[in-house]
């Protein structure tokens, strides 16, 4: 356990009210949702979101009989949890980097702004493999370097690191920026296939997002997202997993301990393994799987 990284910690943060609600943020947020109901399939078995936060876009999922929402902030999910109820939804605090699930249960996982916190890629990717099916798909949000303004700004000599280097910027502690082939070769090496790449957010500029409306510049990204052109701030991509593993999407107990991969059951209000030796709380609702107060 010591070697895993840290973890950016949103637990009692104001996430919805500080970053998206009421901050001229209905471009970005109109974008993402478009690429994410253009990927996602109709139908679904089970989906694994990964860094919900307080579900912004878990309802984007509702073709899935099962959507398990999972975050590291135990707040966010009860905020989420408030906002979806538990009809087809299972809420789960959690740290990626140690994911509390058997192998193949998911048939599509998502992890959309949250990559960017993670200092190491290979190693949460890793775990989200374990956790899909063969063939099940990964749709990866990231937060891109080699982005325009970033290029400009390295040319005007503005800014000391440099865009088309591979190794990823943290410009803040746990901020991460990626160059898209580091991206890539991660993914590849760890039982993905990246099947598309698109530039998103191209239009995240001030002006721009003060003098045109909003519909105006999702019609505009939607094209720009076709040139394949990845100079964006944000990308967009589809992976799907290798043949290997097993797929277990029809099992009905998803959970293991994170710490030994024993395999959970419910009993009343926890989550157990008597063989073992661990459990687990499940409280207001919300399978927790880190140390809470
Ligand atoms: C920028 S928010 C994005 C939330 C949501 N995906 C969205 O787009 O609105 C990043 C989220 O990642 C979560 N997060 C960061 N590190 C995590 C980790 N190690 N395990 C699970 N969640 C984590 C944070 O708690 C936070 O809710």
């Amino acid at each position: 356990m010591s070697d895993i990284p840290q973890i950016c910690d949103y637990e009692g943060s104001n996430y919805r009210t500080d970053f998206w609600e009421g901050h001229g943020r209905d471009y970005e947020d109109q974008v993402e949702r478009s690429v994410l109901r253009r990927w996602l399939p109709p139908k679904g078995k089970r989906v694994l979101e990964i860094g919900a936060g307080f579900g912004r876009l878990t309802n984007e999922f509702k073709g899935f009989q099962q959507v398990v929402v999972l975050d590291y902030s135990f707040s966010q999910l009860q905020y989420a949890r408030e906002h979806y109820g538990d009809a087809g939804f299972v809420y789960v605090a959690a740290d990626a980097y140690n994911l509390p699930f058997q192998v193949g249960v998911f048939d599509a996982a998502t992890m959309i702004r949250v990559i960017h916190h993670f200092a190491n890629v290979p190693l949460v990717l890793q775990g989200i493999r374990r956790t899909l099916a063969p063939r099940a798909m990964f749709i990866l949000e990231y937060a891109n370097k080699r982005n325009l303004k970033a290029m400009l700004r390295y040319a005007l000599r503005q800014q000391d690191w440099n865009p088309y280097t591979l190794d990823p910027v943290e410009f803040v502690k746990l901020n991460f920026d990626f160059h898209p082939q580091y991206i890539e070769q991660a993914l590849n090496q760890n039982g993905f296939h990246t099947q598309k790449r698109v530039p998103v957010s191209y239009l995240r500029l001030g002006l721009l997002k003060k003098t045109l409306p909003t519909s105006v510049l999702v019609a505009l990204d939607s094209v720009l997202q076709k040139t394949g052109l990845l100079y964006s701030p944000s990308i967009f991509t589809l992976n799907q997993t290798d043949n290997s593993g097993t797929d277990q999407t029809a099992l009905d107990d998803i959970f293991a301990c994170p710490k030994t991969g024993a395999p959970l059951v419910r009993v009343g209000n926890l989550m157990v393994n008597e063989q073992a030796g661990v459990r687990y709380e499940i409280r207001d609702g919300i399978y927790i799987f880190k140390d809470l107060d």
